[in-house]
């Protein structure tokens, strides 16, 4: 641990310092990225930026939650590629490395000009559903067809349960507006494992539950590496009607975000152990 000093300008500018020697070290850069994003992407890049100019031997940036990585592709034309410029503002500030857990999708590992060492939490959350779920009929079902690929993978790690998922469209002009289809593949009557990135305002979600709950489904359990939850999120999930919602902890969640059908599963046994000191942010 290294002892450093972060502070704001009146104008909002961050200024950071590391208060001993970094020189020839192997550095870690561990952020959270939740709200107010930009300030902690920014917070992150003047860091490596002074590690850099301070001599540092080697430097990771840990992210967690990647900041902007929805915004993979040009869906119109003269829209930027926000994930691939994250990549970049990373490389220039002097990261040699990044370490990040579940990617919104796998491509955004060639973004960085680099080694991606990209950790899943895939089997965290699958074996925490086996272990309390296990005598239920499941089926794991995807919320757009998009993420059928991954929902396989989970449906083989829970024993080869079918698979389903929601055919779902989403209007481009609006963030965070989806209007969800239909469900194709069959859940009468089965413990539905909807599986999914992230959940940010819980609409993707929750308008699945909604159409697995009217195509006759049991039990709904909602399982997503990154718990965003910006309102209404919170409302949203608690009555949607799922028995449970599983998160990591790749994102703080605060009190002001919890609601009784909630859990939060530690990440930190996905994670190497490691051996170099550790920097962190000491506001
Ligand atoms: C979309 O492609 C993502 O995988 C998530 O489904 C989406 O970003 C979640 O957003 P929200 O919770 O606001 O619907």
């Amino acid at each position: 641990m290294t002892a450093q000093t972060a502070r704001d300008f009146a104008n909002g500018e961050i200024f950071v310092r590391f208060d001993e020697s970094v020189r020839g070290c192997d550095a870690f850069v561990l952020q959270s990225h939740p709200a107010p994003l930009n300030t902690w992407l920014m917070e992150q890049l003047l860091m490596i930026d002074a590690l850099k100019r301070g001599s540092a031997k080697r430097i990771t940036a840990i992210l967690p939650f990647y900041p902007y990585a929805r915004q993979d592709k040009k869906h119109r034309g003269r829209e930027p590629i926000s994930a691939r410029l994250v990549a970049d503002l990373l490389k220039t500030a002097g990261a040699n490395r990044i370490l990040t857990v579940d990617l919104h999708t796998d491509q955004i590992q060639g973004f960085f000009d680099g080694p991606v060492d990209h950790m899943r939490a895939q089997k965290l959350l699958t074996g925490y559903i086996a272990e309390n779920y296990s005598d239920h009929d499941m089926v794991v079902v995807s919320p757009d067809s998009g993420r059928v690929r991954v929902a396989e993978k989970w449906a083989d790690s829970l024993g080869g349960v079918p698979l389903a998922f929601i055919h779902k469209t989403r209007d481009p002009l609006v963030p965070n507006q989806v209007v969800s289809n239909r469900v194709v593949g069959d859940v009468k009557g089965k413990t539905c494992v909807l599986t999914d990135d992230m959940i940010d305002t819980g609409g993707t979600i929750a308008g699945a539950v909604k159409l697995l709950k009217q195509d006759g489904a049991g039990d709904v359990i909602i399982a997503a590496t990154h718990g965003v939850l910006s309102d209404p999120a919170r409302e949203r999930l608690a009555e949607s009607g799922a028995r449970e919602v599983i998160v990591t902890n790749t994102l703080p969640i605060g009190e002001d975000k919890r609601f009784p059908q909630l859990t939060v599963l530690s990440i930190a046994r996905c994670w190497p152990t490691p051996s170099a000191r550790c920097l962190t942010t000491a506001r």
